[in-house]
Order: structure tokens, then C-alpha cells, then sequence
């Protein structure tokens, strides 16, 4: 099973405020749909709880959502007190590529177990109080790029980047 994380960061590596995400880039939100679909997606209480009621669970996709809070309840979702029980959910179920989808505390988790990180990386800085964690460049290579330019619908220009573990 691949372990993935996928997010998208400001230039000052901001992913977060008041438990909500700081900007609207629709196409950033349908790549997240489509690299994710079908997968079992990995996530904090906090982002779980930060979901529209329109996507929560996020639809088309097993959704676990991660608590130390032993009578936590998540309707449409499976409730787990690790990320390392929350991947051995998805590894028993037969995943082939699991994406750990944050937030912040469980990004940091992540780092140690994740081999690709899908970030899209956002040209603007955003005032916030979540960050995407530093990662060792010596350790990961950019395997792809793909730039995405500021239009109508999307205020800052972006890059689709995708990252592989040495
Ligand atoms: N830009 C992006 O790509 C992106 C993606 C996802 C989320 N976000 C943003 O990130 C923010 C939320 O991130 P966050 O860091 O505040 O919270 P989070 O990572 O979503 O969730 C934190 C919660 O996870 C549980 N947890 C953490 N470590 C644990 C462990 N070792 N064992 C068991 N449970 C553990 C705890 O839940 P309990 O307190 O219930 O025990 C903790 O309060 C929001 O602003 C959201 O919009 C951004």
C-alpha cells in the first residue's frame, strides 16, 4: 500500500485558520476529489469536524477520522485512536493508495509513514495559525509540476507538485 499525503499550502506554508481553509480554488478542490476518490482518506478530528455538511463524510470514499476521545462519534466514518490504526484500517481493507488528508497534527504524524506528498503549492501568502510541516528536500524529489495560472475563479496561480520519498 502507497501512503500518500495530499494538502495545499501557502507560500508561507499556511494550510489553516480558525479551522477552515483560507482561500477558494475550485480546481484545487476538484484535483483533491479526483486524486482521492475511491481511496480511503485519513484525517484529524479537526478536519473532520472543519467539512461542510455536504461533505461530510467526504462522499465516494472511506472516511477515518483520527481522536484520542474514546466516545468520539463520527457519523459516516470509522473512528480510530492512531494514524497507525487508522493505516492498518486501510491496509486490512486491501487500499492500494491511502492519502492522509490532515490537518495540521496529522500531517506532522504523517511525515514519518507517508512515501508521496501531493501538495499544490499556492503563490500567495495567507494569514493563518496551521502550517504544513517542513520536510527534508534531500530526502524527496519532485517527481511533477504543474503550474496553474491566477484566472477569474482562482485569485493566486498555483503548482500542482508531487513529491516521492528517495
Ligand atoms: N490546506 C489543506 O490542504 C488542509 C487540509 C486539511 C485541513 N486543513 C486545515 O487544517 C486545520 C485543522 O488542522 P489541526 O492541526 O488544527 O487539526 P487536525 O490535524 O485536523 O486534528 C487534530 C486532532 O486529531 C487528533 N489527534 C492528533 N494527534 C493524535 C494522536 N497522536 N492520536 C490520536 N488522535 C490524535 C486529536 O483529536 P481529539 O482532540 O478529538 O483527541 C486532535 O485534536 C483546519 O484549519 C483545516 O481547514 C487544511
Amino acid at each position: 500500500m502507497i501512503i500518500s499525503m495530499i494538502a495545499a499550502m501557502g507560500s508561507n506554508r499556511v494550510i489553516g485558520k480558525n479551522n477552515d481553509i483560507p482561500w477558494h480554488l475550485p480546481d484545487d478542490f476538484q484535483y483533491f476529489k479526483d486524486s482521492t476518490k475511491g481511496h480511503y482518506v485519513l484525517m484529524g478530528r479537526k478536519n473532520f469536524e472543519s467539512l461542510p455538511p455536504r461533505f461530510k463524510p467526504l462522499p465516494d470514499r472511506p472516511n477515518v477520522v483520527i481522536t484520542r476521545n474514546k466516545q468520539y462519534e463520527a457519523k459516516g466514518a470509522q473512528v480510530v485512536y492512531s494514524l497507525e490504526e487508522a493505516l492498518q484500517v486501510a491496509e486490512i481493507a486491501g487500499e492500494e493508495e491511502v492519502f492522509i488528508i490532515g490537518g495540521g497534527e496529522i500531517y506532522r504524524l504523517g511525515l514519518e509513514f507517508a512515501e508521496r506528498i501531493y501538495l499544490t503549492e499556492i503563490e500567495s501568502e495567507y494569514e493563518g495559525d496551521t502550517y504544513f510541516p517542513e520536510f527534508d528536500k534531500n530526502s524527496w524529489q519532485e517527481v511533477s509540476r504543474k503550474h496553474h495560472p491566477s484566472d477569474e475563479r482562482h485569485k493566486s496561480a498555483f503548482d500542482f507538485v508531487i513529491y516521492e520519498k528517495k
